[in-house]
Parts: C-alpha cells; structure tokens; sequence
C-alpha cells in the first residue's frame, strides 16, 4: 500500500508515465497502472517467491531479462512488458514447465480452476517444443484432509512459504536440486507422518492440482443412493455465507434456505445445522470459563473448536493444552448426538446412519478421523466435505442453486440461535460464549 512517507519513485512502463514508491516492485507498479503482467509463482498472500520467472520483463540498459515480481522500482526506469525477447521467455518458461507435467488436465481436480492451465491460453500455447522423462511419484494420500501429488508439482515454492512463513508449521520443504528437486515432508515421508497441521493453505495456494483437499464428495452420493443406510448432513455456520459464490452470488451472501433445499433435494435423509451444537459449544465453554475463573485456571481459556489449532499446540507448543477448552467442537458434538439421542429417537440401528458433515476447513477431515471421537461407540463422524465438495455434488446433481427457493433445516436439530451464527466469523465463538457468560454471571440479557 502506498503511504506518504515513502519516497516516490518515476518510471515509465510501456510508454505510460507510473508514479510509485521505493520499495515498490515493477510488478506491483504495473498493475497499478492497469498492465497486468502475467505471474505463477508470485501470490500477493506469501509475497515475492522469484522463482518461475514467468513475469519477466525488459528493462532499459538493464542486463538480461528480470523477474518484475522480485525487481525494485528505480527514478527513470524505463520498463517494457511485452516485447517479442519477452514474449518468448516467457512461453518457452511454460512451455518447460508443461513438458515436466503430466497434463491430464480433463481428470485433474483443478481443471477450470488451475492457474498453469489459464496461463498457457493466455500466452497462445497449442503445443510444447521440450519433452522430459520424470520420474513418477506415487500420491501421497496418507493424510485424512490432504491429497499431495508430487508429478503436478511446478516447484514454485508457494505452499513451502505459506506452510512455513504465514501458518509457521514448516511441513513442507525442497529437496534435492536441479531436475530431481522436489517438495516434500522431511524425509520424504507422508503428510500424516509430518508436522502437517491439516490447516489446507498449501491446497488453497497450490496454483496446478499438485495438493489439494482429499474429495469424498462421490463417496457420498452413492452412500445416499444405498436404501439400507440413513445418511445425515450437518451444515456448519460458514457453509451458508461460502456456498454462493461457486453459483455466481456474490461472496459473503447467506443462502442458507436454498442450503437446506439443496441438501433435500441431494436425497439427505435428515438435514441438520451445526449451529445447533455450536449453542450447546457457547453453554460449555461459557459455564466452563466462569469455573476456571472461579478455581484461577488454566487460563485464558482457548476454545477447541479449530482442529488446526489444537494440533499446532499438540505439535508446537504442548504447554498450551491445559488452555484448551474440554469441550468437543460443534461438529463432534453433533455428531455424537447423531448416532445417540437422534438414532434413539428415530428408531434407527445407529451403525446405519452414515454420520456427513459440511465444514469450511480440511482439518475437520482429520479432527473426525482421530480416534478418541468416537463418544457414540463408533466414529461420530463418517465423512466431511468442504463446501467445495457440496459445490461439485450439487453442480453434478444438476441442481440450480441460486434459483432455488428457501427450505429449512430438520428439527429439532436444525434449531438454532444467532450465537452459533457468529461462529462463522473470525472470533465468532469466544464471542458468543463471552455473551453467555454475562448473562449467567449478571442473570441480565445481553442488549
Ligand atoms: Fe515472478 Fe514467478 S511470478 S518469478
């Protein structure tokens, strides 16, 4: 962001007079004056990585061709982005990037949405000038959340500097150089036997399909269609504000009825809201906050509904877990509810019930495959999807979500109030619980 203090710097790109500031990259400065030189490895999320030189351009007097993601701006610079010198490096850059690659982009879980596919239509690539041999690597599926296919890998080295430098977990690295180089866990060895928190950043960073969430989506539609089993979603908070922007409606919009409809019409047998349990959350962390604040701890209290989070402390700093709360999250609370109390009441064997949830995490995929999360006798949850995953199964449905009208949740476990609304944001949960806790302590509503 520009601020006064900088010094600003004038320099000429393609001809157009750009005012920027020191410190500013050729990148940056080209966009803000509306050229927008095509990048790979470069995401505003990690910053500058300076690897794929993709966004290459041509300086005046300059030597070579530098990458203008990592080039800092100079007074009376004179830049040029799409010269035939260019041009050139950057389709045969792709172009080398694509002869390691397997392109089997029609079965690839990023067709449509990968940036390397968009890339070549953009710079006109019908066909590659270079073939390499690589040496296959087998997929590493090991992690209940994550899927990691080393041969999609384009080594830009995103999930590397999002996985250690924003989310600090460090799961990921290089190995090896040159053509063998590779991105991997330590020693090669699976995610599940990493420090991979199971956060999903890398998957959601990953320009080509190279890590991405492990899909159950299919799994479900033909559980659905099994007439001997009783399927039940739960939805969670976020899912209603997310859904809509994979059907066109703009982000952020709540479409929860056309949710509920949705999940009806995908042949659910019950559809029920975890905001039902994320009330049962705030009255648990609630009631258990004023004891620890009645006994002096351990405190603060930290909530336990992020299973990202509680594996972080387990891995990195083991002398938080006292703070956590004892409470289960919504999702394994409304699981355990599931096969018990609703089982009971419907009259239906509970090892029938195939126990589906809906979350906006990946971590939800590990945190209900950890085997104490099992209070019913049986695992609580079978199956998480994200809300991407409901995207395809509703889309391969053929279901028209933004015509849809407005249905509602099952009762009684559909209920809600807004309190387990706001779990949807950020800070949403201490939030509520806090709320709970002034009623309780001052026997007055919250105005
Ligand atoms: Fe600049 Fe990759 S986008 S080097």
């Amino acid at each position: 962001m520009m601020t006064d203090e900088k010094k600003k710097v004038n320099l000429t790109i393609d001809g157009i007079q750009v005012e920027a500031y020191e410190g500013d990259m050729v990148l940056d400065a080209a966009r803000r004056a509306g050229i927008d030189i095509p990048t790979l490895c470069y995401h505003p999320a990690i910053g500058p990585i300076g690897s794929c030189r993709v966004c290459v351009v041509e300086i005046e007097n300059g030597r070579g061709l530098p990458a203008s993601c990592v080039t800092p701006v100079r007074e009376g610079m004179v830049v040029r982005t799409n010269t035939e010198a260019v041009r050139e490096a950057r389709r045969t850059v792709v172009e080398l990037i694509l002869a390691s690659h397997p392109q089997d982009c029609l079965q690839c879980e990023r067709n449509g949405r990968c940036e390397l596919q968009a890339l070549a239509m953009r710079l006109g690539i019908r066909e590659t000038r270079f073939h390499r041999e690589k040496e296959h690597k087998e997929c590493d599926t090991s992690s209940p959340a994550l899927v990691r296919d080393a041969d999609k890998c384009i080594l830009c080295g995103r999930c590397v500097n999002m996985c250690a430098d924003v989310q600090n977990v460090a799961a990921l690295g290089f190995a090896y150089r040159g053509t063998d180089a590779l991105v991997t866990p330590m020693f090669e060895r699976g995610l599940a036997e990493s420090k991979c928190v199971s956060c999903g950043q890398c998957a959601k960073i990953c320009p080509v399909g190279a890590i991405h969430e492990k899909e159950e989506w299919q799994k479900v539609a033909d559980l659905i269609s099994d007439p001997n089993l009783h399927v039940v979603v739960q939805v969670a908070p976020a899912v209603r504000a997310a859904i809509g922007e994979e059907f066109g409606i703009p982000a952020g919009t709540p479409v929860t009825g056309k949710l509920a409809t949705a999940l009806k019409m995908l042949g659910f047998d019950a559809v029920f809201d975890t905001q039902f349990t994320a009330d049962l959350t705030i009255m648990e962390e609630g009631t258990e906050l004023i004891e620890r604040l009645k006994t002096k701890g351990p405190l603060p209290l930290i909530t336990s509904c992020s299973p990202g989070w509680i594996k972080y402390a387990e891995t990195f700093h083991p002398e938080f877990i006292p703070n956590l709360s004892s409470c289960k999250s919504p999702q394994q609370m409304m699981g355990a509810i599931i096969k018990t109390y609703y089982a009971k009441k419907a009259g239906i064997d509970p090892d029938k019930i195939v126990s589906v949830s809906v979350m906006p995490c990946t971590a939800k995929k590990s945190e209900c495959a950890r085997p104490e999360m099992n209070a019913s006798g049986r695992r609580d949850v079978d199956i998480v999807l994200t809300t991407r995953e409901l995207a395809c199964m509703i889309r391969q449905a053929g279901i028209r979500f933004q015509d849809l009208s407005d249905g509602e949740f099952d009762a009684p476990l559909g209920i809600s109030t807004g309190a387990g609304t706001i779990f949807g944001t950020t800070g949403g949960v201490m939030e509520a619980a806090l709320r709970t806790v002034y009623e309780i302590v001052t026997k007055k509503p919250l105005g």
